[in-house]
């Protein structure tokens, strides 16, 4: 059992970083193994439009030189995966947006990769605009027939320099329920 936690901040130890991490150690000590990437601040690339994957049907997109293919490879066997993101003008990074409108393109196009895996949305924010962040990724689970989980209070954690969000303790907490969840799922979608 794996899950994947994916961070759209270009700051690879941020607050989205900090909370992400909580949820995969959380993870972690319920025995199921985890790994962080970074997809933030790299030069991944919005969807062209192509249609290629479509046609291709082979797992990946036809644009192969942005490590987008690697990092749908590692979604596409995992077990399940968390989509982190700081809160940017009320919305997700663009690397983000780039990953999920090309992950969602390339999993449908195969016959719905993503089905039937575990997904959540974990989400930095300095005062608002963390809840419309938080629906931009929930998108990507429900139409790809993911099964999205949820924790004590959405998955949203406080903070605006590097490491602030664990002073937000309820944050901390949602991150911890968070992790438990998901690992509560994921075992249950194994027996
Ligand atoms: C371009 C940009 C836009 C931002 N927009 C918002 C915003 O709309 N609302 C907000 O509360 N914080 C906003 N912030 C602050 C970040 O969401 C916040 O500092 C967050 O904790 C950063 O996470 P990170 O450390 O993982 O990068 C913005 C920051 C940047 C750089």
């Amino acid at each position: 059992m794996k899950i994947i936690g994916v961070n759209g901040s270009p700051h690879r130890d941020g607050n989205t970083a900090l909370l992400l991490r909580t949820v995969l150690e959380t993870i972690e000590n319920e025995g199921i193994s985890t790994e962080l990437i970074l997809v933030g601040g790299t030069a991944i690339r919005g969807c062209t439009a192509c249609y290629q994957c479509g046609k291709n049907k082979n797992r990946q997109c036809t644009m192969k030189d942005d490590g987008f293919n690697e990092i749908f490879r590692k979604l596409d066997e995992a077990d399940g995966f968390l989509l982190g993101s700081p809160t940017y003008f009320a919305d997700i990074t663009p690397e983000m947006k780039a990953l999920i409108d090309r992950a969602g393109f390339v999993s449908r196009a195969n016959g719905q990769l993503f089905r039937h895996k575990a997904g959540a949305a974990v989400v930095a924010v300095r005062r608002a605009g963390g809840m419309h962040a938080f629906d931009s990724i929930n998108h990507l689970f429900q139409i790809c027939g993911m099964f999205t989980v949820g924790s004590s209070y959405w998955n949203i954690g406080f903070g605006r320099k590097q490491g602030e969000a664990a002073q937000d303790a309820e944050g901390m907490t949602t991150m911890q329920d968070l992790g438990r969840s998901m690992a509560f799922l994921v075992k249950k979608l194994h027996t």
